[in-house]
């Protein structure tokens, strides 16, 4: 064979691992094999009982190892599945006083400001009033309307608008492909289809002007300006994500 052929495989080669690696989910890599459909569905475990940050703070974060020890106990003292290896693993991780090194899924740019407490805490009526109606959810669950609706319904309900339903997920993965991206957050911030209107120009700021212009006629309907008359923060001005 010559040198060309043998460079040539080789790139072939490489290319297959490549998209091999690149297909495969975080997921697969999560250091234990922690079921949220076991937990949040079966075993009626409330999102924010491990969660607990998502109303107080800019992040969610994951539990603490503590919080699964309050229900498997330590390894001196197993209770809830004593002879499980994968929560023997987490034991492990409480004996030597580590974390445990999740890997993260949802993530966003680094000059984006999204604090989930506020979005935890938002009043349902800061939306339209027929925000969410038309929630397709058998055929089309992450549409638009179905976020909205979720998103109304608040509590633990309401982490569904973004993530999708976590609770029958053995492994968590992104439901939306823009998860994170501009328009995925400009999307529900109008609360109407004028983010879409962004898509079809190709331009953010054609789309921003435009849904600007839209919006002067929503500050009223969506209480962006309150009793006091204080202005809320606009949804839609870039100093609102970006620092
Ligand atoms: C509120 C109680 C509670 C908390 C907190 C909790 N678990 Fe569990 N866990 C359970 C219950 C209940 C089961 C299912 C037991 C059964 O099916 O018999 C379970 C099952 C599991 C299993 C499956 C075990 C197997 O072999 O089938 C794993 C792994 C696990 N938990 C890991 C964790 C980890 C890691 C944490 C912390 C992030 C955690 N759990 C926090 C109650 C809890
Ligand atoms: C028993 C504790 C527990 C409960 C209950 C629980 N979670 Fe989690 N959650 C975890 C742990 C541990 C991780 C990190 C491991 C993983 O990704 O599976 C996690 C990860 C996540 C992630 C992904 C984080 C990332 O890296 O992007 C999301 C989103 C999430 N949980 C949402 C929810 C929602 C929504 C519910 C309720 C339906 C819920 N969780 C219930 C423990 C819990
Ligand atoms: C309005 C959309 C939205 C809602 C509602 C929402 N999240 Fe998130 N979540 C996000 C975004 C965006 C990120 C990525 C944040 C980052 O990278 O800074 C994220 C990240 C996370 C993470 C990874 C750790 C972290 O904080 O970065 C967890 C866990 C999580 N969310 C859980 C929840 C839970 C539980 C709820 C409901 C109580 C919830 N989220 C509601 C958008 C949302
Ligand atoms: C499913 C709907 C939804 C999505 C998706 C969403 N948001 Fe929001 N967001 C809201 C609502 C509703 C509020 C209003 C909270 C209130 O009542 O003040 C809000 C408020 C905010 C605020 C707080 C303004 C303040 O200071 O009070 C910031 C910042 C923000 N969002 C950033 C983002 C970013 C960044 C994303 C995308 C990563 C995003 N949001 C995605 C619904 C959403
Ligand atoms: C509702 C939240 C939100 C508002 C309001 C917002 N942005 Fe963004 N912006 C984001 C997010 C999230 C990203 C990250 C996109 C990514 O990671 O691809 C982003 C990315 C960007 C980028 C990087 C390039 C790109 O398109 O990915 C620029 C430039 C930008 N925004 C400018 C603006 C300007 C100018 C405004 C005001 C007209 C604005 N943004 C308002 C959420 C917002």
């Amino acid at each position: 064979m010559n040198k060309r052929y043998i460079l040539l495989l080789g790139l072939a080669l490489y290319s297959f691992i490549y998209t091999l690696d690149s297909n495969q989910s975080y997921a697969d890599d999560q250091p234990i094999a922690f079921s949220h459909k076991l937990h949040a569905d079966q075993n009626g475990i409330a999102c924010q009982y491990c969660h607990l940050y998502a109303r107080r703070s800019f992040s969610s974060g994951v539990p603490p190892v503590s919080t699964c020890i309050g229900c498997h106990g330590p390894l001196e003292q197993k209770i809830v599945k004593p002879d499980s290896p994968e929560v023997n693993k987490m034991r492990e991780y409480w004996a030597k006083e580590e974390p445990i090194p999740w890997v993260k899924i949802h993530d966003i740019a680094d000059f984006v400001r999204f604090p989930h407490k506020a979005h935890i805490n938002a009043k349902s009526d800061r939306l339209l009033d027929n925000a969410g109606s038309g929630c397709d959810i058998e055929n089309n669950p992450r549409s638009l309307e179905c976020k909205l609706s979720h998103f109304k319904v608040g509590g633990d309900q309401r982490c569904q608008a973004c993530h999708g339903n976590i609770s029958q997920m053995e492994v968590v993965k992104k439901v939306d492909n823009n998860f994170g991206k501009m328009g995925w957050c400009m999307e529900c911030h109008l609360q109407v289809k004028g983010a879409k209107e962004r898509k079809r120009s190709g331009s953010t700021l054609d789309g921003w002007f435009n849904a600007k212009e839209m919006n002067e006629k929503r500050e009223v309907s969506i209480k962006l300006v309150n009793e006091k008359g204080h202005h809320n923060p606009n949804m839609l001005d870039c100093y609102t994500c970006h620092y």
